[in-house]
């Protein structure tokens, strides 16, 4: 199995560079592309006016923006990702956008500083950590009472032809990919997805109170309190 730091160092690499920068070029295409799970994604999260919410791999801020409109001028929106090139794209929109409510910044929230929140948020940024438990685990522990945690992350690759087609094709034709990429489905990961129970497993073992995934990608908690819980499963929502 991969080295955690080496994964982590890995993911730095990709996203600073040539990951961050092509994501940066198709940002619009990927956010409409993306609009229906994240749509589902921001409905599930029902972020309220005044509220403190920390966007997980914020990116362009494709959720970051909804959310920084939803918690209104006495809220406040963290953006932590670890794309410069992506977090400038992100700070960039919301400044043409009129939106003064976001701390955009270069951090990795498995391991920052992390304020109190109560809500927690990712469309699709939590798939790439080297230490999925203790990332969880970290953020848990920045979430206030009653606090809730949505996310969407893919299921495996396997259960994702648009991204395995492509991926078999050319993949005869490439150089090896890292071992973040390529590492078993054993944990979150973009190149192997998540199951279901995977993503409880790694909730639950963070500490996360009653993390409920029916057959899908997303949850949320409610630290040492119990509580509902949410989810939205990108590979369902067009069946
Ligand atoms: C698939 S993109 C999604 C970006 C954005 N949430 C969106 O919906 O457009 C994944 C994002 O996660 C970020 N990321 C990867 N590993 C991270 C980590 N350990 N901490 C914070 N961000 C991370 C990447 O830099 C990238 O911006």
């Amino acid at each position: 199995m991969a080295d955690p730091e080496q994964i982590n160092a890995d993911q730095r690499t990709f996203w600073k560079g040539q990951g961050g920068r092509t994501w940066v070029t198709r940002q619009e295409h990927t956010d409409i592309t993306l609009a229906p799970v994240s749509e589902a994604l921001l409905a599930l999260a029902a972020a309220r006016s005044g509220e403190r919410v920390l966007d997980v791999g914020c990116g362009c801020g494709a959720s970051t923006l909804d959310i920084a409109r939803a918690v209104g001028r006495s809220g406040r929106v963290a953006a932590l990702d670890i794309s410069g090139p992506m977090l400038a794209e992100g700070q960039r929109r919301a400044e043409g956008a009129g939106i003064a409510n976001v701390d955009w910044q270069e951090a990795d929230p498995a391991t920052a500083a992390l304020g109190g929140y109560d809500l927690l948020v990712s469309n699709f940024g939590v798939m790439f950590f080297g230490d999925p438990v203790a990332a969880f685990a970290h953020m848990r522990s920045a979430a206030r009472l009653g606090a809730r945690m949505v996310f969407v992350c893919w299921r495996p690759v396997t259960e994702n032809p648009w991204m395995k087609v492509p991926m078999d094709a050319v993949s005869a034709h490439l150089p090896p990919r890292p071992a973040a990429m390529s590492r078993s489905r054993s944990r979150l990961s973009i190149r192997g997805g998540a199951q279901p129970a995977e993503v409880s497993t790694s909730a639950t073992r963070s500490g996360s109170a009653k993390a409920n995934i029916p057959g899908a990608c997303g949850t949320a908690f409610r630290p040492r309190a119990g509580g509902g819980c949410g989810s939205v499963d990108p590979n369902r929502r067009r069946q």
